[in-house]
């Protein structure tokens, strides 16, 4: 097991990025803590607030969210952060290299019920030509991410990371509070017998979904001729954790439930690193027009269709909608 820095360094990873992820590690710590205090301090339940997307704002969301936002802003090394909780990106040090888009708090409604929560982020190069405050700088692709992990606050606190050489799994060390390397170069297996999705959605989604879960759910009845297995987390940390574990495919497909959200996970804060991650482990993210990490973004808080992990199965999926 390695620690996370000469793990880094190993990788060629220059000592300006390691510092911030340092610095992220930091905020995440503390998030990690907070979490495990919520009930004791008073933190548990909902904000009267909502975010820019319209929805409830939990104590923990807004908590992890100044946190996240403080800590990396005061550090120099950002040159702004945008975050699912915050309205619109906000500046930080005019010079900074990077900049860092967030979800400080993924699975909030699993807060209450002392489940699977996670942050997540991910880190493009700044343009030296745009100002700090130009929300603009944060339209680039998924292809341009130089970093890209989140931190899993489950039965141990994990960071999953690639810097676009593999994806690496560390965990948190509390003897001595820093991140050990504990698998290098995970691999999604190519085939799978496990999907994940909110099938409470079901009558919503477009004909080719539709028909893919109903094969899926035919096991070896149908054409797909195998049982297969389902599992959701309702955290997307803990859906992609298990897909990188062990395989599977995950999927949060465009639906009708309501006419001004056709999709529900957002390219920025979601579907880009958890992209990343996935395909550096050999799998696919994919929506079912194309590679997500190719989306050329419009806004900073667009939502996207999702549908990644084992590669055969997500072709198997994208074949229905030929
Ligand atoms: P967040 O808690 O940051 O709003 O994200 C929740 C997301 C994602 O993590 C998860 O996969 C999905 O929403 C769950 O959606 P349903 O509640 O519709 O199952
Ligand atoms: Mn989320
Ligand atoms: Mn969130």
């Amino acid at each position: 097991m390695q620690r996370l820095a000469p793990a880094l360094r190993e990788d060629n990873v220059p000592l300006d990025l390691i510092s911030l992820i340092k610095t992220i590690l930091a905020a995440t710590k503390e998030i990690s803590f907070r979490v495990s205090q919520a009930h004791l301090s008073g933190l548990m339940g909902s904000t009267l607030d909502e975010n820019i997307q319209g929805e409830v704002q939990k104590q923990l969301d807004v908590v992890a969210n100044e946190l996240f936002k403080d800590i990396l802003l005061e550090s120099g090394f950002v040159k702004a952060i945008s975050s699912e909780e915050e309205d619109t990106s906000v500046a930080g040090n005019p010079n900074g290299k990077f900049i860092v888009s967030f979800d400080p708090l993924d699975g909030s409604s699993n807060i209450e019920i002392n489940s699977l929560i996670g942050t997540i982020f991910s880190i493009h190069n700044a343009q030296e030509d745009m100002d700090a405050d130009d929300p603009d700088m944060f339209k680039q692709s998924g292809n341009k991410q130089v970093c890209a992990g989140y931190v899993l606050y489950g039965p141990a606190t994990m960071l999953v990371m690639t810097t676009g050489s593999g994806t690496h799994f560390y965990v948190l060390d509390r003897t001595h509070g820093g991140f050990l390397r504990v698998e290098r170069n995970v691999q999604v297996p190519k085939d799978t017998q496990e999907f994940a999705v909110n099938m409470s959605n079901q009558r919503f989604w477009q004909a080719p979904m539709q028909n893919y879960i109903n094969d899926l759910l035919l096991g070896d009845t149908g054409p797909r001729g195998k049982n297969f297995n389902m599992r959701w987390i309702a955290a997307m940390v803990g859906d992609i954790h298990r897909v990188l574990t062990r395989g599977g495919l995950f999927t949060y497909p465009a639906d009708t439930k309501d006419p001004n959200k056709p999709n529900k996970l957002r390219l920025m804060y979601e579907a880009n690193p958890m992209s990343f991650l996935i395909e550096q482990a050999g799998g696919k993210a994919m929506t079912s027009e194309g590679r997500i990490m190719d989306i050329e973004p419009t806004d900073i808080h667009q939502r996207v269709e999702c549908i990644m992990g084992s590669s055969n199965e997500v072709d198997a999926c994208l074949g229905y909608y030929k």
